[in-house]
């Protein structure tokens, strides 16, 4: 065991920190406040290979490993989170389920754009009476011979409306329950498929989430994933690693709000000394670091398990559990300890803390994380 990066591994994180501090943090006040997408940041963000990080080259991605998109995950949420969840949700929910699990057309045809960060996709479980209860699915793709048809709603989906190609969890036969549904890749323009109004959210602002409208789509035979019924596995699967992307970035949204109190707590001067010598303080910033390097390290471990092909289905969700804990906790001292000044939005913590919310629960709250590890413990 060692706990030293390699030098591709570095050089990623550095080239994130990077891209966050010149083109990611100009601007995310306004686009927070206006909810405005970061299009122009997502566009390069694929240019440097970060949507199709873990994707091998020859299907348009950058062939990188999953410690690498932690580290580039936690750097982008430090500044970003609303950038930061379209990275997480391209690479981890749609191309790693198109490259593991899609046919070699569907690669070619979806993968190849989606990975290389030409085209931007979704991934569409949730419904308005199926979020934690995902096996409940109302949505349904009835088996018409060469085709489904594709009738029902989505929700909070997350590229709702920047997305090229959507991945949509539908029951093609309820008597057989959760082994009755599909995963269908769905393009935009399909007719009948329409793209309902942008959510106003608390956090994560910027990232663009809207319910999905089907109504009679007819989504070709061939673009189904996997063998009839794969798909609730299918999206078990894909989360497992999702979780790995939300952990990271609730690690980051910590992060972020870490460093950002550190170096107020250096500049603020109070009852005649500068407010890092006040031990009220000092052990919040020490309960900080420790917290937040135990969720990196949970991230990591996540990480290191899926590069090397063993399970981490606990250990992903035990990531996303605590990292997501972290990420609210931390952040509200941050806004504790900048004062007023943290209740306003120049200073930035106190978007870090309405956007580390999310992270307890997208990709499975933070009940749905108990249920995972504790299923495991108690195998
Ligand atoms: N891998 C493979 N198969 C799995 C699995 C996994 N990790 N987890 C469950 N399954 C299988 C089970 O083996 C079972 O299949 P069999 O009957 O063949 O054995 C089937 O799935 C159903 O599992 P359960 O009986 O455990 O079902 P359940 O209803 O008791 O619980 C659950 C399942 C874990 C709670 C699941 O419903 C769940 O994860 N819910 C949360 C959903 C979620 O995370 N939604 C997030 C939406 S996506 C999002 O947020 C994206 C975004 O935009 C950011």
């Amino acid at each position: 065991m060692h706990f030293e990066f390699s030098e591709e591994q570095l050089m990623i994180r550095q080239a994130a920190r990077d891209f966050a501090q010149t083109e990611l943090k100009p601007g995310v006040i306004e686009r927070d406040e206006h909810q405005k997408f970061p299009a122009e940041q997502v566009k390069k963000m694929g240019e440097l290979g970060f949507l199709g990080m873990m994707v091998p080259t020859e299907y348009g991605g950058s062939g990188m490993d999953a410690i690498s998109y932690v580290l580039v995950m936690e750097e982008l949420s430090k500044i970003d989170a609303s950038a930061s969840v379209v990275v997480s949700v391209n690479n981890s929910l749609v191309c790693y389920g198109l490259e593991k699990y899609g046919s070699e057309e569907q690669k070619q045809k979806y993968l190849v754009p989606l990975a290389s960060g030409q085209k931007i996709g979704a991934f569409c479980l949730s419904e308005p009476e199926a979020g934690s209860d995902a096996t409940s699915q109302h949505t349904t793709a009835v088996d018409m011979g060469d085709h489904y048809l594709l009738n029902g709603t989505k929700n909070w989906i997350t590229n709702g409306g920047t997305a090229s190609t959507y991945l949509v969890i539908a029951q093609t036969d309820p008597s057989k329950k959760h082994h009755g549904i599909n995963a269908l890749i769905v393009e935009k323009g399909m007719p009948g498929f329409t793209v309902g109004p942008k959510e106003n959210k608390l956090g994560i602002r910027g990232s663009d989430t809207h319910s999905l409208m089907f109504t009679d789509v007819k989504v070709p035979k061939e673009n189904r994933i996997g063998e009839d019924g794969f798909g609730f596995k299918f999206a078990m699967k894909t989360l497992e690693g999702g979780r790995i992307g939300i952990a990271a970035q609730a690690l980051g949204i910590a992060s972020g709000a870490y460093e950002l109190a550190l170096e107020y707590s250096k500049q603020r001067k109070a009852f005649g000394k500068t407010i890092s010598d006040l031990q009220a303080i000092q052990f919040k910033l020490a309960d900080m670091a420790t917290q937040i390097e135990a969720a990196r390290l949970l991230c990591l471990k996540a990480a290191w398990l899926k590069d090397h092909d063993q399970p981490y289905a606990q250990a992903s969700s035990m990531a996303k559990l605590y990292a997501s804990e972290v990420a609210m906790r931390t952040t509200i001292e941050a806004v504790q300890i900048h004062g007023g000044y943290g209740f306003v939005k120049e200073y930035h913590v106190e978007r870090l803390m309405r956007d580390a919310k999310i992270t307890q629960i997208y990709e499975g709250t933070s009940e749905i994380q108990r249920i995972v590890i504790s299923r495991e413990v108690l195998k």
